[in-house]
């Protein structure tokens, strides 16, 4: 695969930068780098705080028994993405610090605008799984960012933690479209009866 021997590729190169010094200009791309992973770390540290106190309103308001127990089901995963995060923070040294995630802000204030339009049940239902699956996407972008970041500076272990919680984003996504699908159908079901 491409990417792989692309990473590895580059992962090389910044370990021999950082073991002599000798490439000047390498040296200072990883350390841009990892200012980068850095920077996205405390804004995704953010973005799952937020998300916390975010999804117990969207449980409350959906009516679906699958969809309720789609969305504790990530609730109870977020919590453990954030403790995630901070062993990432952990590992490279650094205290866990959260910086406010425009995206992610916009991104919940735009869901809440959303479930204040719709009327309880079905809509509501397919309002909080459109504005669900948003956040699960700005999430999947930003872990898989984040990880490649880790995989070139040659933090595996990081990487690893950060695919992880990328999986979980990526089948929580999953689970929403399937919830869709199978309200779609029901309701196709219910209009032939
Ligand atoms: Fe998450
Ligand atoms: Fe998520």
């Amino acid at each position: 695969m491409a990417t792989t021997t692309n990473s590895e590729g580059k992962k090389k190169s910044t370990q021999q930068n950082g073991s002599n010094g000798e490439r000047e200009n390498g040296a200072m791309q990883s350390s841009q780098l990892m200012k980068l992973f850095e920077n996205g770390l405390k804004d995704i540290y953010w973005a799952e705080k937020a998300l916390i106190k975010a999804l117990p309103k969207m449980i409350k308001k959906a009516t679906s028994q699958e969809l309720i127990e789609a969305l504790e089901h990530h609730l109870s995963e977020t919590e453990g993405q954030i403790e995630r995060v901070e062993k990432v923070f952990g590992i490279l040294n650094k205290k866990a610090v959260a910086k406010k995630c425009d995206a992610m802000e916009g991104l919940l204030k735009e869901g809440e605008g959303i479930m204040e339009e719709c009327e309880d049940g079905s809509m509501m239902d397919a309002g909080i799984i459109a504005a669900g699956q948003k956040i699960e996407h700005y999430e999947i972008a930003s872990y898989g960012t984040l990880r490649a970041f880790a995989e070139t500076l040659g933090m595996d272990d990081v990487a690893q933690l950060l695919e992880e919680t990328l999986e979980e984003e990526k089948l929580a996504d999953e689970k929403l479209t399937e919830v869709a699908l199978s309200a779609v159908n029901v309701e196709a079901a219910a209009e032939e009866n």
